[in-house]
């Protein structure tokens, strides 16, 4: 297995990973999916990590889907183990404890698209390009797209961009609140710079714990889910970093978390 897959830079607990095979759109083949699965094993037991940052190499495409050319041969069996391996992959990504920002520099199209909906937050350069476009080529997408798409932007909207597998540009997806922002190209990446900062920089253990409640709750009934949040909010109160954030409002002063 390559091991110069995915580039990782580590800035004090701010976590960037770069795929990187750009001569094939940063499609995801299963070398990219293991060395993706390793880096992030690695990731989600570290107690420092505050943020991470997923993004393409290159200026032309995030991820440009499954590679094609791997799954062309594929049997019934060998397409589940793929896709169960990406499934796995993505449920990895989207269970990190901290906050994670899929940075859509292009296009970002089928597993592209699933990768970025297993992501927090999505924010996109102003001429990206979203789309499942699995039906085009006789299949349907496999990495996620047709659960989390829905809960994402609604069934309605959902079952249109998979049954067509029409592309929309980014401000359609912002529309559709398939991404949280818009950016021109040429300032996205400070523009996602200050944002993992300002997530790296508010509370830890309570930005966990927000994304622990929202993403746990969303899965339970209404009163489960309120109890989850009353349990956290609780706990909230059990470490330092409550005492000093609100010590530090009633002394008019930043907090230092
Ligand atoms: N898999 C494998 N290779 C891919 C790829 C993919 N998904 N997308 C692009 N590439 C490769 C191309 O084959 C090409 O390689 P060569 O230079 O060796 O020919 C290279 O990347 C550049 O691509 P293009 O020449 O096609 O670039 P373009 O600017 O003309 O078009 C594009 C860009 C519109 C994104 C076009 O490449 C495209 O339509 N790609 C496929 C998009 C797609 O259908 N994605 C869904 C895949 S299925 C999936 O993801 C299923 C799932 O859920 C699991």
């Amino acid at each position: 297995m390559s091991e110069k897959l995915i580039d990782v830079i580590d800035n004090a607990g701010l976590v960037r990973l770069t795929i990187n095979r750009p001569k094939a759109l940063n499609a995801l083949n299963s070398d990219v999916l293991a060395e993706l699965e390793h880096v992030l094993a690695d990731l989600e037991g570290r107690a420092d990590l505050r943020a991470m940052v997923i993004t393409g190499a290159g200026e032309k495409s995030f991820v440009a889907g499954a590679d094609i050319a791997e799954m062309r041969e594929k049997t019934p069996e060998q397409a589940r183990d793929f896709a169960r391996q990406a499934l796995d992959t993505f449920k990895r990504l989207e269970t990190l404890p901290v906050p994670t920002v899929a940075l859509v520099n292009g296009f970002c199209l089928g597993g592209g698209c699933e990768l970025a909906l297993a992501c927090d937050w999505a924010v996109a350069s102003d001429n990206a390009i979203f789309g499942q476009p699995e039906v085009l080529l006789g299949v349907i997408p496999g990495f996620g797209g047709t659960q989390r798409l829905p809960r994402r932007v609604g069934p309605a909207m959902a079952i249109d961009l998979c049954t067509t597998g029409r592309k929309i540009d980014a401000n359609e997806a912002l529309r559709i609140g398939l991404v949280n922002r818009v950016m021109p190209q040429a300032e996205l990446e400070d523009y996602v710079e200050e944002l993992a900062k300002q997530l790296g920089g508010n509370g830890p253990q309570s930005v966990r714990a927000a994304k622990q409640a929202i993403h746990d709750g969303m899965d339970q009934d209404l009163d489960s889910a309120l109890a989850l949040e009353n349990a956290l909010f609780a706990f909230c109160f059990a470490g330092e970093e409550q005492s000093e954030g609100m010590s530090a409002f009633v002394e008019k002063r930043k907090p230092n978390f």
